[in-house]
């Protein structure tokens, strides 16, 4: 560090100005690595731990009663969660079934798609390919940081990868990250391929795989071996073997009336041979009348890192890009034993967890798509209906132990109200970043810090009906005197506070107000909010998405008209709900920008028959905006589909939702056409 540059800094921290980031190398220069890779956009490690903002996680519901531990299923930005998950980690609030701290397993599948499109020449295109390139790596990397914190000590990472991008990420992240030597194997697995004809011309030979890279967090991490079924259709093999050395005349005679060849001599001896002519394990072969021997087909042979006996890829859920619950199958049984905590951040249609279900083991899976969330419900609530992986022509037939969903970034304000005080002080605490530390000054009981000032929440239920004015300001400002700093932070809801500013001052402290749910104090945060996008076609689900911060729920504006549409001639008459008016806005995140109608609509999902008791959403089918404004907005399905009442539930981009149930009379249908049997 330059002396001008240590006087700058010293300047700044007088003044009581925030160092901005582009300090923190010149401040912590990176160790002396032998070699770094260096890549545009790549940041410190220590900075991704330190900078990620920790989401509160919002039970939305547990599903099954609730023992000590109940598996998490949670909506949210993936990074933003791993750093609530690594407070619990620290907390001891995230252990095996034997007590070690941490995850044993974590499978990843990450969206590889860098949908940018670029109209440009094809070097411009090149140009544009590598920074979305860049960005990638760096967007998967710094979850790489926080999945290496949160496995423990014997844990293992699987990273499931296509050609394109597993070299990249192998070099660039996984060696850096977990280090070269904990690299323990590339499995490769098969995948479909597409159909080319003889004479097509091509520019390249098709892909026949996927890649799984596997490593160990540290060197004491020990697999199990792992089996797969033999394929061999043959049983029936030739008698005679090399008679290398010419000294074997007991295996020299006559069987079936033929010696055997030159240099070579039966298998067996005479008596064992009769007794497995008598067995019916020895016989001439039907066409050369030559002795043929039966070897018993071995049912399992042991894996190497080809796994070409199954596919990476499955279709049952209709969930694009799903994997097989085969390929888990085998990663779970090498690497994990029951009981384990088994983590996937990138959950999709939630193979990962139905895998660690059957298997025994716990799991926590996340995924910012609200379809992602829906299919994996319905996946876990209906797993018994589901293939037994040891014997796929049988059901499951087990109900999924208990899981609760969470939302994590994106709260609903109401239920708030229902937590605890203790409760509403952690999540109030953490929602603000603020260290959880409480402490006394002048007998006034504070929550912890944020930024080095001291916190003060709230407690709005014991001292329901007061008030946050200018006078209550006044007399924590006498009692605290120069003992607070310069700041301090008050949180609590927002009605509770009288005055509209961010801040009153008074002498030389400054009385923050950070408001649940709408405060967002710009100085505060370094980075701008921004939103969980939704997709809105088919192509976009796989995509990656990122989210800084936290919102609150804000049911969107909907109206709607449904009916029959009559078929002509032979075609059925079909159901249709009409979308008029959707609009919604996100409340912190975007809160400047109002969209017009139907600007903000990602989705709609139906639940054909809707359960009123049970009053769980089972998603059934799944209409994009993209597809629904081809159509007038307007989404058609047969009436034989629908059950006694169907739900729909209305998406925007940033996964708020409208609900509506709608019951048949009103489509014009007299009785139930059909019933799922739920
Ligand atoms: C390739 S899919 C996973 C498929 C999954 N293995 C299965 O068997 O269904 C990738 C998933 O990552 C999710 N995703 C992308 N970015 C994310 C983020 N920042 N946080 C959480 N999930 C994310 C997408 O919504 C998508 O469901």
């Amino acid at each position: 560090m330059t002396p001008e540059q240590r006087q700058e800094i010293i300047r700044l921290l007088e003044k009581g100005e925030e160092l901005s980031p582009e300090w923190a190398r010149i401040l912590f220069p990176p160790e002396k690595r032998e070699y770094e890779l260096v890549y545009h956009g790549k940041e410190r490690e220590e900075d991704i731990l330190a900078n990620t903002l920790a989401v509160p996680l919002q039970p939305v519901r547990t599903f099954g009663s609730n023992g000590d531990w109940s598996n998490m299923l949670i909506f949210g930005d993936n990074l933003q969660v791993m750093k609530s998950l690594l407070e619990m980690k620290k907390a001891g609030r995230l252990c095996n079934a034997d007590g070690t701290p941490g995850v044993r397993l974590i499978y990843i599948d990450p969206p590889f798609a860098t949908k940018q499109e670029f109209r440009g020449s094809q070097d411009q295109k090149a140009y544009q390919d590598k920074i979305a390139g860049a960005q990638f790596l760096e967007f998967l990397r710094k979850r790489l940081v926080f999945l290496r914190e949160l496995l423990s000590d014997d844990g293992s990472i699987y990273v499931h990868l296509d050609c394109k991008k597993i070299h990249y990420v192998k070099i660039l992240l996984l060696d850096e990250l977990l280090s070269e030597q904990n690299f323990r194997n590339e499995i490769v697995i098969r995948r479909t391929q597409k159909n080319y004809l003889e004479g097509d011309s091509i520019k390249s030979l098709n892909v026949g795989n996927d890649s799984l890279l596997i490593y160990a967090k540290t060197y004491d991490t020990q697999f199990k071996p792992v089996f797969r079924q033999e394929k061999r259709m043959e049983p029936w093999h030739a008698f005679d073997a090399p008679n290398w050395s010419g000294t074997r005349p007991n295996l020299i005679y006559e069987l079936f009336g033929h010696m055997p060849p030159p240099n070579r001599c039966w298998v067996w001896v005479k008596e064992k041979a009769n007794k497995a002519i008598k067995e019916g394990k020895l016989r001439p072969n039907p066409n050369t009348g030559k002795p043929e021997y039966l070897i018993p087909a071995r049912d399992k042979v042991l894996c190497t890192n080809l796994w070409d006996d199954l596919n990476a890829y499955s279709f049952s859920s209709g969930y694009p890009t799903e994997k097989n619950e085969t390929l888990l199958h085998r990663v779970v049984e090498m690497a994990s034993n029951k009981g384990d905590i088994i983590f996937d951040c990138f959950a999709g249609s939630g193979t990962t967890l139905a895998v660690a279900e059957k298997l025994g083991r716990g799991w926590i899976g996340v995924d910012c798509g609200k379809l992602a969330i829906y299919t994996m419900q319905k996946r876990l609530l209906n797993i018994s209906e589901s293939k037994d992986l040891e014997n796929p022509n049988k059901k499951y037939n087990k109900h999924c132990k208990p899981f609760t969903l969470y939302n994590a970034g994106l709260y609903d304000f109401s239920r708030l109200k229902e937590l605890s005080w203790d409760s509403w002080r952690f999540f109030a605490l953490q929602l603000f970043q603020c260290r959880d530390e409480p402490h006394t000054i002048g007998g006034i009981k504070l929550g912890g810090y944020l930024k080095g000032a001291s916190v003060l929440v709230f407690n709005h239920m014991k001292e329901k009906g007061v008030r946050i004015d200018e006078e209550t300001i006044e007399s924590l400002h006498e009692a605290l005197g120069t003992r607070i700093g310069n700041r301090l932070f008050i949180i609590a809801p927002a009605l509770t506070f009288d005055f509209q500013q961010d801040y009153i001052t008074l002498g030389n402290v400054r009385y923050y107000a950070l408001r649940i749910p709408y405060s967002i104090i710009n100085e505060l945060h370094q980075r701008e909010f921004t939103c969980l996008k939704q997709p809105s076609d088919e192509m976009a689900v796989n995509d990656t998405v990122e989210a800084v911060g936290f919102d609150f729920i804000r049911t969107p504006e909907l109206k709607f008209e449904c009916g029959i549409r009559k078929g002509k001639g032979d075609t059925q008459d079909t159901a249709y709900i009409k979308i008029k008016t959707f609009k919604s806005e996100a409340v912190v995140r975007e809160p400047m920008r109002k969209k017009g109608n139907l600007e903000t609509f990602s989705m709609v999902m139906l639940d054909y028959d809707f359960d009123d008791n049970s009053q769980v959403f089972d998603l059934d089918a799944v209409f994009y905006a993209d597809a629904l404004e081809k159509d007038g907005w307007a989404l058609n399905f047969p009436i034989d589909s629908t059950g006694k009442k169907i739900m729909a539930v209305f998406i925007d981009i940033y996964g708020n939702e409208a609900r509506i149930v709608i019951e048949p009379e009103q489509f014009g249908i007299s009785s139930p056409k059909k019933k799922k049997g739920k």
